[in-house]
């Protein structure tokens, strides 16, 4: 296919659901991606939260062989090895639970919204906040709490109430004796990189133990290392009684995750809820891949040091550049927030062949592998400070 006719071919075949970015990549390796030119990109936005390893990390690519070549897929009326071996895994770096396999990160949301039904027995409502992202399906979408993604899809399922993030009051005025359970991200990424208070975490965390509600934290950005430990929640000293996760624990392949509370987790029986796919051989084997890499190389100490030297040097762009107004996040989950709109950086990045996003507008995002390098962060800070001069 020759260029032109690739661009054409989107065009005239695929929903053009995504805003695009004029570029066909065909390589990557680490932080680095080459275009169908040839011309190497440093991508400090991998796989918009998916490149946690960055592109093709051997230790995956070379599970993801091995399980090919035995056996690609098994339905989950039956037994395997590996999804055995990732759910024993995933319990082990988190608390005593049980997990649910699907998809995707909005899947994953999903089941927890229909455990929480179960489990609340006729309490339904479930607590979001305002600047959430929780997917696009119909019920994740209504849990979102930005309108944007909401318009025209009316009417959306009931019993999801949106209120302010950080605002402990806020969640003790909206619950009702309809109310189940408290869905929160720890830091939003597609909201603009903010933050939950420690006071506000350990406030829900007590509201929720008083009366009875379920803590579903979503995982699905801030986990698998991305902030320093393996999941956000670990920074807060809290236990959630469900945690949501997808993106990066596939290395690239789909997947999502529920993980409950062990002592409720049987609240769905067979028969009540499934997804085909969820858990496969081969994903489940990357997986085991992707968190034995982040251990055994060290990843989340690696997070940390580059985490905090990736925020010194924003901080001093902000002395440099007016512009911008706070640098924000933990670990290597950064948010860099400007006076004025992102996209025009976000524009000359790209011709400096630097991949960040934009969030919220006004937000940068930077989120790189968590095996990135000093060199790679000077080299991504030299371009962001030549984007910024001048705005
Ligand atoms: C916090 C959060 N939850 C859920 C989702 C939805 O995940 P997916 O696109 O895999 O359905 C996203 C995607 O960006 C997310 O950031």
């Amino acid at each position: 296919m020759k260029i032109e006719e690739v661009f054409q071919a989107y065009k005239d075949y695929i929903m053009p659901t995504y805003t695009k970015v004029p570029l066909i990549f065909v390589k990557g390796k680490g932080s680095r991606l080459w275009d169908i030119h040839n011309k190497l990109y440093l991508d400090f936005f991998p796989g918009w939260g998916v490149g946690n390893l960055g592109h093709c990390h051997p230790k995956v690519m070379q599970a993801v062989r091995d399980q090919i070549s035995k056996l690609v897929f098994i339905p989950n009326n039956y037994y395997h090895l590996p999804q055995a071996k990732l759910a024993k895994e995933i319990v082990y770096w988190t608390y005593p639970a049980k997990v649910f396999f699907c998809n995707s990160g909005a899947e994953a949301n999903e089941g927890a919204i229909k455990f929480s039904r179960k489990f609340g027995q006729g309490r339904y409502e479930i607590i979001t906040f305002e600047n959430s992202f929780h997917g696009r399906t119909l019920a994740t979408v209504a849990a979102t709490g930005q309108k944007k993604y909401q318009e025209g899809f009316a009417p959306l399922p009931e019993g999801f109430k949106t209120v302010k993030f950080n605002d402990i009051e806020a969640v003790k005025a909206a619950i009702t004796d309809k109310t189940v359970a408290i869905l929160l991200e720890l830091i939003q990424g597609e909201g603009g990189v903010n933050v939950a208070t420690k006071d506000f975490v350990s406030g829900l965390k007590k509201i929720c133990d008083e009366k009875k509600l379920l803590l579903i934290v979503d995982e699905v950005q801030t986990g698998i290392g991305r902030t320093g430990k393996l999941f956000c929640h670990q920074h807060y000293g809290i236990t959630p009684d469900i945690v949501t996760m997808a993106k990066a624990l596939g290395g690239g392949l789909p997947i999502g995750v529920m993980l409950v509370k062990k002592e409720i987790a049987d609240t769905l029986g067979p028969g009540m809820h499934a997804s085909t796919f969820g858990g496969g051989p081969v994903i489940c084997k990357a997986a085991l891949a992707v968190l034995n890499a982040i251990q055994k190389e060290k990843l989340l100490s690696n997070a940390v040091k580059m985490g905090e030297y990736l925020f010194a040097k924003l901080n001093a762009l902000k002395t440099k550049y007016p512009v911008i107004k706070e640098v924000r996040g933990l670990g290597l989950m950064v948010g860099v927030e400007l006076a004025v709109e992102g996209k025009p950086v976000v524009e000359k990045c790209l011709q400096k062949y630097l991949l960040i996003n934009c969030t919220h507008d006004k937000v940068l995002r930077l989120m790189p592998a968590l095996n990135i390098t000093k060199k790679e962060v000077d080299k991504a800070i030299k371009i962001l400070d030549e984007a910024l001069r001048g705005l």
